[in-house]
């Protein structure tokens, strides 16, 4: 499989709009439960640095099925990540990455607190500003490759003229052009993950949120999507949020790595790893590579434990 390249990605994202939010209310599809139509305050509210995101105190709680309690799952965040900037959100399972994500994109509403986006506070799906790369499959099953790469630059309103050549240069990128008329389920899992990826970036929005992208695939094929992304995303300069659970992934592949506590997710500790892109294979095998995983580790460890604890 050729290494992921680019054509398209390149047009960057100054181009993608920030002036695009739509006039009128707008549903894009998810994969989570809540839906929201899409708005956008007005209110350039509160004074926001120049970062990409800002979170400020976002805590999340949700109703607890059977005992009518709640369930918290985010607890008071604050983080700002910067443009062009590669975050790792990183923590033990459930304990409350995918909510964060879908908080700053939009697909769930904060219980307490506010987010930005590109400093505009997020109050519902921001389709031209921002694309997620979901964890499961979510091609459609009754499309071919190249009409489900349409579908979603027809969500977001890009005009039909454009998504040809959109569409052409997004699977060129990923090695997949072969295979543009084949139906998912004739691909392989890392195949399908390729295009969601393509897709994703095929947006031209300034964020991608990408959630565990690679979680399905077997370690040898995730490591190699991880050396293709880090190549890609060196030249498309997007800032990317990427959630995992895989120490590795997140060394391998951030600027920043934000690390959380168990269930109510809390940020405990924030790792710089100070190391061009795109990354090198022999960076995964360096000391300073492992010293950075062994240090995530040392932080995880008692957060594993209590996740562990709190699903037994
Ligand atoms: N829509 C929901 N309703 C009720 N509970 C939820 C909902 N979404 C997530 N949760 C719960 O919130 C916690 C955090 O979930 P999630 O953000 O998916 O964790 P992670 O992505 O870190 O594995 C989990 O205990 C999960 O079961
Ligand atoms: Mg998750």
């Amino acid at each position: 499989m050729p290494a992921l390249r680019t054509a398209i990605f390149l047009q960057s994202s100054e181009a993608a709009g920030r002036e695009t939010v739509p006039d009128g209310p707008q549903v894009v599809p998810s994969s989570v439960g809540e839906r929201r139509n899409e708005t956008v305050s007005n209110r350039e509210s509160s004074p926001v640095g120049d970062a990409a995101i800002t979170i400020r105190g976002v805590s999340k709680s949700f109703d607890r099925s059977g005992d009518g309690g709640r369930l918290p799952a985010l607890d008071a965040v604050d983080l700002e990540i910067r443009r062009n900037e590669f975050v790792c959100l990183l923590g033990p399972s459930g304990c409350g990455k995918s909510t964060l994500l879908n908080i700053i994109g939009g697909l769930l509403e904060p219980s307490t607190g506010e987010v930005f986006v590109n400093r505009k506070r997020v109050a519902g799906p921001l389709p031209k500003e921002v694309a997620f790369v979901f964890q499961e499959d979510t091609l459609l099953p009754w499309y071919t490759i190249v009409q489900n790469m349409y579908v979603a630059l027809e969500f977001q309103g890009v005009p039909r003229e454009q998504r040809d050549d959109r569409v052409r240069a997004a699977l060129e990128a990923v090695g997949m052009t072969d295979f543009a008329r084949y139906y998912p389920h004739q691909l392989s899992v890392g195949m399908k993950q390729r295009v969601a990826v393509a897709r994703g970036l095929s947006l031209q929005t300034d964020i991608v949120l990408m959630d565990e992208p690679f979680a399905a695939l077997d370690e040898q094929t995730r490591m190699v999507l991880g050396e293709d992304l880090s190549e890609l995303l060196e030249r498309t300069r997007k800032t990317i949020v990427f959630v995992t659970h895989s120490l590795a992934e997140a060394v391998f592949l951030s600027d920043r790595i934000f690390v959380f506590t168990a269930r109510p997710a809390h940020l405990k500790s924030v790792v710089a790893v100070e190391e061009p892109h795109p990354r090198q294979p022999s960076f995964m095998t360096s000391d300073k590579f492992n010293e950075l995983r062994n240090r995530l580790y040392g932080l995880l460890r008692a957060e594993i434990r209590e996740a562990v604890r709190q699903n037994v």
